[in-house]
Parts: C-alpha cells; structure tokens; sequence
C-alpha cells in the first residue's frame, strides 16, 4: 500500500532538484490534495448539489520565483519530459496539437488563463513537481492546475480573496486551454475541503457548506486504482455524455423552463418524460434517470452522513455505481472488476466507479478494520483478472484531509 508523507515527499523533490539544477532553497512546497466524490458523480454540469471530500493523496510542488519572465519546472511523475521552460506570455495557442500529449500544457494553460484575465505575471517560477495520485478519479488533474496557479500568484504577490474565482480559472485552463470539458467539481472539492469534514456544495447559491461526519462514525476511503490510464476528458466517454445530457435538455427545453437535467425533481414529471421520450431516445433517457435517482439518493445520503450511518452512505454510493454502469455507462471494465472484487470484501459498505469514468480508479467506504482484507483480495483477484497490470494496480487507504496547505521553511 502507498503511503506518502510530506517529509519523503520533500526528499523526493530536494533529489530531483539537484538532479536537474532547480534551485529551490528558500522555496516553499504547497501541496494540493485529491479528492472523492460522494455524489452526485457528473452532477456538476448536471446542475445538481455536490458532495465530497478531500482526500490524502497530492501533488507537491517545491518552488520559488525564477528568472524574470521564465518559468522552469520538471515533474518527477514525467521525467522523460525533461525540464519545461518558456517565457510568460509566450505560449502556443490553445488546444495546439503539439502539448495535447504532453504535461506542460498546464503550466502553459495556466499562464495564459491568468494572463487572458488580466493578471499582471511578472515572476515566473522554477519549480519541481511530484505526486502520488493515481491518473483518472480522484482529481489529479485540478490538483496539478490549482497548484500552479496558487503557486504562481504566490511569487507574483497576487491574493485573489473569492476563491470561486480561483475555481473558475481553474476550470478556464481545462476547458479553454487544453480542450477537457470538465466541470467544476474537481476544483471547488480540492479547493474547500478541510479536513475530518464534507464540503456541500449548491450551485443555485454557489455556497458552501461543512458537514461533519456523525458522530462517532469512522471509515476509510479506499482508492483502488486499477493502474491504467485515462486519457484526457477531451477524448473520453466524458465528452460523449455532457453532450447527450445537454443534447436532451435542448429537446426537453422545447416544453420546460429548465437549464440542466438536475432542475428536474419531481417524480411525476420524472416519469413523464420517461414515457414520452423513451421510444425515440431510450440512451438519453438512461443518461437522465441515473441524474434524477442519483439526486434523490444525495439527499439522503446527507442526512446520513450528518446523523454518522456510514453504512447507509455506502449502500448509496453502491447504487450510484449501478447507476454509473448501467444507466450513465461510464464506467470501464477494469474499473467494475475493482468493485467486484470490492463486493466480495465484509467490511466494504459500498463501491463504486469514481470521477471522469472508463478508467483511472474505483472507490470503496470500507470498515477501518476491512481495510486489509479488501487489499488482500484485490491482490489475490486483480493481477489474474489483468496480468498486464499487475505491476501497476494499487490500493490506497485515505483520510479525510485540506485540500490546499504551504509547507515553509522545508527546502
Ligand atoms: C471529472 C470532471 C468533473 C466531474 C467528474 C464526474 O472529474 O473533471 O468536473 O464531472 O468527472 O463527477
């Protein structure tokens, strides 16, 4: 089982800094957190509340301000890509074909989202970068891209006090620079979360909320990562589902005041539609009844979660997997052998497919007891199910943990 502290996490970029002649004394390291999701899964551009977590799995990044203008970072997750250096303000254009492969399309993204809104970079940065969360589920993506732009501003002297807007450049880096058409889940959960709590997220308001676990409740979040990876939202399954959900609001905007499939939530004009569209556009139909079950079930999931019933919340995020797979069709075969194994586990309250979807990790509440047995059976059940990724599938026991900490003093 991986288990990273900040201390090994700090040696490993001291190492690589000298290795690669990146300068960090008097640095700082901010380390950004992954996260989980308790529901609802692809509600953010649904238009439903949200739910989660942040989780101890991150991205550290070792830095401190550079030569003027220049940025230079080297990621130790990405060494064959060697150093990254440009100058700000000199960046290809969005979604150019030669970075849509490669790491640096963040940092670049990232100086020109903040440069397009009007800050004023002067101090680029060295910086190395390392990370321990899985690609695919749990963020790792927002984590890198929140980092940066924190980072940056950070050297430039820049506070932005509303951290939606933080939220929204993150977001304007994936969309507009590097094409992913993600929503906002990832960077408000990562962004907000504080430890030992949930973040409650409603984006009629857009406010946020805490909720502690009840008490005397205790469980752990199980990442099991399946060891493959998942190319960008942008070439994903992903893109094909926001663009039904949204195909179907369009049709279903002809006779109602909606703006997402989520402003439905009543269970008679639920079944209406059903009924109506099901012939012609039974996959749209599916896509919308596992957003209108998963919504129902997130707010009893809440309550849960308020009054410490961690099973109850399992047992929900077990049936928003069923609906992942078989409503939504998001999840990946590799993925479900995960939670199949999951199943099988005493101790395991529920499991399910978790984030962008078809590949990356699954994730399971568990017993903190259970924690053992369920590595013990995806040791024994996954390499023969994929021999192939045998050397690449892990399993991570996760706290609940902030989503953004600066670490001084440590470089
Ligand atoms: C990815 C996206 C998020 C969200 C989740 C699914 O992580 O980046 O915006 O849609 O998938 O809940």
């Amino acid at each position: 089982m991986l288990d990273f502290s900040d201390h090994e996490a700090v040696r490993n970029i001291q190492q690589i800094s000298q290795q690669q002649g990146i300068d960090l004394r008097g640095g700082k390291v901010r380390r950004t957190s992954s996260r989980f999701c308790l529901g609802v899964e692809h509600g953010d551009y649904n238009g439903t509340e949200l739910f989660g977590v942040g989780t101890d799995r991150f991205i550290w990044m070792g830095y401190t301000a550079g030569t003027p203008g220049r940025m230079r970072l080297f990621s130790g997750n990405f060494p064959r890509e060697g150093v990254v250096e440009f100058d700000l303000g000199i960046t290809p254009p969005p979604r150019s074909p030669r970075i849509a492969d490669n790491w640096a399309r963040f940092p670049l993204g990232v100086d020109y989202i903040l440069r397009k809104a009007g800050f004023d970079l002067r101090l680029g940065m060295d910086a190395v970068i390392y990370g321990n969360i899985p690609g695919g589920g749990m963020s790792r993506s927002a984590s890198l891209t929140l980092n940066l732009i924190l980072s940056l501003l950070d050297v430039n002297n820049i506070e932005i006090e509303d951290k939606f807007e933080i939220v929204d450049l993150a977001q304007a880096v994936e969309n507009e620079y590097i094409g992913s058409p993600c929503g906002q889940l990832d960077q408000i959960m990562i962004l907000f979360a504080r430890e030992g709590v949930g973040t409650h997220y409603d984006p009629r308001h857009r406010t946020i909320q805490y909720v502690p676990l009840g008490k005397d409740a205790d469980f752990r979040l199980v990442s099991l990562d399946t060891g493959t990876v998942r190319p960008g939202l942008e070439k994903s399954t992903y893109k094909i589902r926001r663009a039904e959900c949204e195909e179907f609001v369009a049709l279903l905007q002809k006779e109602r005041d909606i703006n997402f499939l989520g402003d439905i939530k009543d269970q008679r004009e639920f079944e209406q539609i059903m009924a109506q569209y099901q012939e012609n556009h039974p996959d749209l139909c599916s896509r919308f009844k596992y957003i209108f079950y998963a919504q129902q079930r997130f707010y009893h999931m809440l309550e849960a979660w308020k009054n410490g019933e961690i099973k109850t919340v399992g047992e929900i995020f077990r049936q928003d997997g069923h609906g992942l797979r078989d409503d939504y069709q998001i999840s990946g075969p590799e993925l479900e052998t995960m939670c199949d194994i999951a199943r099988t586990v005493g101790g395991v309250y529920g499991e399910r497919m978790l984030g962008g979807g078809d590949k990356g990790a699954a994730g399971a509440l568990v017993a903190p007891h259970a924690v053992s047995a369920l590595e013990e059976a995806v040791n024994q059940a996954y390499p023969r199910s994929y021999r192939l990724l045998q050397d690449r599938y892990a399993v991570h026991a996760c706290r609940m943990v902030e989503g953004v900490k600066v670490l001084e003093g440590k470089l």
